[in-house]
């Protein structure tokens, strides 16, 4: 089906679908055709905070935002987190340690990715149950809980103006290219762009990664035996159940794209996931194999939108996997559990995970 139909037409909902490899990685890296910007809804919410940020901006503007937020956010100091990241799944851990039982994603995989980024913000930790709430409330798109998220950001952009530390968000005030500074809405658009792009998505790695190797136990009995493994273990999840599913587009122009003609300023949905399963890149497509040799997945995306927090998530799924197959022998998910999976088009994750 989709080496003959690559991209397909919904009417209903007037989307292009984009299906296989090359079209994907095109749709991703292509912003002279295919735009992060356009078509953006603008007002005066966390959702409009967003469409300011890097992830809804194409070049050049794109190119300057994306230097600045380097400045903050290197892969070097994301490798300096690696001993915290490793004291806080060493507490999570410690949490259900000998009850025999735990939920994977509520007790280990989502509480991990937000305290991380909230350390990393500088949010102080009187605010982290707050924080939390809010997070979910901008993920779950529920308007009162964005706004007093973006209120609170307000607040705490102002007061690291006057009086900076360490964190992130200082760093952000003091980035500077070209003479010019983030301004307070891009501020606040970069904030919450973290939590929304970097906090569902590295839960769903972690707990995809279990249902992987429930699925593949003998994949799971040669990374047990040889942690040389984790990473290829951890690229092949992003592959075979990549956490982010599909990013939106719309052509600047009219394209052609597998054998389609779509007009300028359609609505464009690239399917990553179906992307990391397409055959023609990836022979044996359906099947999880953490020693493949060449796993060039999308599911960080491609070109100048590639996810600017790959390493974090990286060093994060590597350090608290490693930690489950060191402390959580014969993990298994409860036999008879029906998962639920995340009610979503983009990311795809389940709510829960007994294990
Ligand atoms: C962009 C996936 C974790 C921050 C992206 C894109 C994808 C992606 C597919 C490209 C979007 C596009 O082309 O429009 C993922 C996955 C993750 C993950 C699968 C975890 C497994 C994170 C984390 C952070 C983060 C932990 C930060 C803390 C970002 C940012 C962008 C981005 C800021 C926008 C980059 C730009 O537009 O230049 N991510 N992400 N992501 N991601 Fe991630």
């Amino acid at each position: 089906q989709r080496a003959q139909q690559p991209v397909v037409h919904d009417p209903s909902s007037g989307m292009w679908m984009v299906f296989d490899y090359d079209g994907v990685q095109r749709a991703l890296s292509d912003w002279k055709s295919f735009s992060s910007q356009r078509g953006r809804p603008r007002g005066e919410n966390a959702e409009s905070a967003l469409s300011s940020s890097i992830i809804s901006t194409d070049p050049p503007r794109h190119r300057q935002l994306r230097a600045l937020v380097e400045q903050a956010f290197t892969p070097r100091q994301v490798r300096a987190l690696a001993p915290r990241i490793a004291e806080l799944v060493d507490e999570l851990l410690g949490q259900v340690e000998g009850a025999g039982r735990m939920d994977f994603v509520l007790d280990f995989a989502y509480p991990l990715p937000v305290i991380v980024i909230a350390e990393i913000l500088g949010i102080p930790s009187a605010d982290r149950d707050a924080f939390k709430r809010w997070s979910d409330a901008v993920v779950t798109g529920d308007p009162s809980g964005s706004r007093e998220m973006a209120a609170y950001f307000g607040r705490l952009i102002e007061q690291r103006q006057y009086a900076p530390g360490e964190d992130l968000i200082s760093g952000l005030i003091a980035a500077q290219v070209e003479e010019e500074h983030l301004n307070a809405q891009e501020l606040l658009g970069f904030c919450i762009l973290l939590l929304v792009a970097g906090n569902e998505t590295t839960t769903n790695l972690l707990a995809n990664t279990v249902r992987c190797w429930q699925d593949a136990p003998e994949a799971y009995a040669r990374v047990r035996a040889d942690r040389t493994l984790l990473p290829g273990t951890i690229e092949e999840s992003l592959r075979f159940r990549s956490p982010v599913q599909s990013m939106y587009r719309v052509t600047a122009l009219e394209v052609e794209l597998g054998g389609q003609t779509i007009p300028a300023l359609s609505p464009v949905l690239a399917w990553i996931g179906s992307a990391n399963r397409d055959e023609a890149q990836f022979p044996d497509a359906g099947v999880f194999d953490p020693a493949r040799t060449s796993n060039r997945h999308l599911a960080f995306g491609h070109g100048v939108h590639f996810c600017l927090g790959a390493p974090l998530a990286r060093l994060e799924a590597s350090v608290a996997l490693d930690a489950v197959l060191e402390r959580l022998p014969n993990l298994r998910v409860v036999p008879g559990t029906v998962l639920e999976p995340v009610q979503s088009q983009i990311v795809s994750g389940v709510k829960r995970l007994p294990v």
